[in-house]
């Protein structure tokens, strides 16, 4: 039996993560989007929790759907802001302004990258980063919503 659901979690995956399973296959692997969004329901369904996932190109969509997330009903935000992690303040703000606990999660170690990736301008913002396990990234931060916020 399912367990009731109590929680809603949104996933947000930024820029260039839809073309997962076809995109420098010997960084990322060959998990597709969709695979990575079968696990999280899977596992969300097994935790009593709701998974909501969305992918963007574009950085003012991700901010619209940050800036949404509390009127949506949403308790926590899981984010791979892939590139824009490096680049967007505007991302960071958004999440400044949302009290929804958030944490930020990478498929690859961005630390052991190159060193314009070492950077986050995200990780000062959130709950916390957690970074290089691939799809176990995203499940060990569900994990965490469901245990801790
Ligand atoms: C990424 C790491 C980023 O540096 C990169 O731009 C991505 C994916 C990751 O999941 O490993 O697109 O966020």
């Amino acid at each position: 039996m399912k367990n009731a659901i109590l929680k809603k979690v949104i996933v947000l995956h930024g820029p260039n993560l839809n073309l997962l399973g076809n995109r420098e296959n010997d960084i990322y692997g060959n998990i597709t989007l969709d695979q990575i969004n079968d696990k999280l329901k899977n596992l969300g369904n097994g935790l009593g929790i709701e998974v909501i996932t969305r992918q963007s190109n574009y950085e003012g969509m991700l901010i619209e759907w940050i800036q949404n997330a509390k009127k949506e009903g949403i308790h926590g935000i899981i984010i791979n802001p892939a590139a824009y992690t490096h680049t967007s303040i505007a991302i960071r703000d958004a999440l400044l302004s949302t009290d929804l606990p958030v944490i930020e999660v990478h498929l690859s170690n961005i630390f052991t990258r190159e060193s314009f990736r070492h950077q986050s301008f995200i990780s000062g913002v959130v709950k916390g980063q957690i970074t290089g396990l691939g799809l176990n990234s995203y499940l060990l931060a569900l994990r965490a919503f469901a245990e801790e916020f």
